[in-house]
């Protein structure tokens, strides 16, 4: 009998195609909407492997709905929508997508970094509105980038890539993470320091960490309160990384100059404080959106699902210690 797959909302055609062309059962929600966990809990029972987004939570109840689950393929790098712990106990495979969005995630990055910096976004608020007289010399003064000072909160695939980029404006390049990372050294005489050096002298902190018990409100009151007045933040990683009560009192009161963020603490909410700022520009968590990006994604989650169906060792499994588990079976 062939093994059932199910999607969880309409991805990239290449992942499902991929699965059918492979012989498998393949079902999905043909509604482009977050799934309930009512309706995970329903539509996953007699399923072998799951084709996931990082907006849909998977923890022990919602696996038990399945008990021949396999192998959960997570469409995103982050896989905090996992209790990976539970699925090893249950002897699932937990699988992401690394790698493939690092340059449109470094992208968007430089993109929200420049946008509240340059107050692009102002500006195109005030063209909208009808608003703008013509050209004045005090209009929209926005900060400096060249020569600046870059801080990478996390210096995985990510943060390094969006370093990299920084070399386009001679930027000094600080970064916090728990292992050195010489070749960033090496290429653009980066410095690793702790946190709080660099808060301290950074112009620009962007957040690249996954988020973990230890990294959530990683930046909240203390943290925003050592950034410079003229400093900003930037998030692409995790919103609870950020405690956004806090970030909206640092706007308030100018204590940083501005923030750019692409994810929230309870998606898709939005802190009121956050929307009442001009200087915050907002996205909806669009770090890997981009058409090509998302494609490979759903390319990898068929592939991590057909090799752990294969028998063999999903390229991304994030939980290798489920595998003698699966071995014992
Ligand atoms: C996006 O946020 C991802 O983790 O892939």
């Amino acid at each position: 009998m062939a093994k059932k797959v199910y999607v969880t909302r309409p991805v990239p055609e290449i992942g499902p195609k991929m699965l059918l062309e492979a012989g498998l059962e393949v079902d999905g929600s043909s509604e482009d909407r977050v799934l309930s966990r009512e309706e995970i809990v329903e539509n996953i029972k007699g399923c072998d492997a799951v084709f996931c987004l990082l907006t849909d939570r998977f923890d022990a109840e919602v696996m038990d709905a399945a008990p021949g689950l396999e192998i959960i393929g997570n469409m995103a790098v982050g896989y905090d929508n996992i209790d990976t712990a539970a699925a090893t106990e249950r002897a699932i495979v937990v699988t992401n997508t690394p790698g493939v969005l690092t340059d449109a995630t470094a992208d968007l990055a430089w993109a929200l970094l420049m946008s509240i910096t340059r107050r692009t976004v102002e500006g195109d608020r005030w063209m909208r509105a009808g608003t703008w007289s013509g050209w004045g010399p005090m209009q929209l003064l926005g900060g400096d980038m060249a020569g600046k000072t870059i801080g990478i909160v996390g210096a995985g695939r990510i943060g390094c890539a969006v370093a990299r980029r920084s070399a386009g404006w001679k930027m000094k390049v600080l970064y916090n993470n728990p292992s050195p990372r010489p070749k960033l050294e090496e290429a653009l005489g980066a410095s690793k320091v702790d946190l709080e050096s660099l808060l301290r002298d950074s112009d620009f902190v962007s957040i690249h960490t996954p988020l973990k018990p230890e990294t959530e409100h990683l930046i909240g009151e203390k943290e925003l309160s050592l950034m410079k007045p003229s400093a900003y933040l930037i998030n692409t990683s995790r919103g609870p990384v950020v405690d956004e009560a806090a970030l909206v009192e640092a706007l308030k009161e100018k204590r940083i100059a501005g923030a750019g963020l692409d994810v929230y603490e309870e998606e898709p909410k939005v802190h009121p404080g956050l929307i009442e700022l001009d200087n915050v520009v907002l996205l909806p968590h669009l770090g890997s959106a981009s058409i090509g990006t998302r494609s490979r994604m759903s390319q990898m989650v068929a592939e991590n699902i057909l090799a752990a169906f294969a028998g063999q060792v999903p390229p991304n499994c994030v939980n290798p210690e489920v595998l003698d588990k699966r071995k014992a079976l």
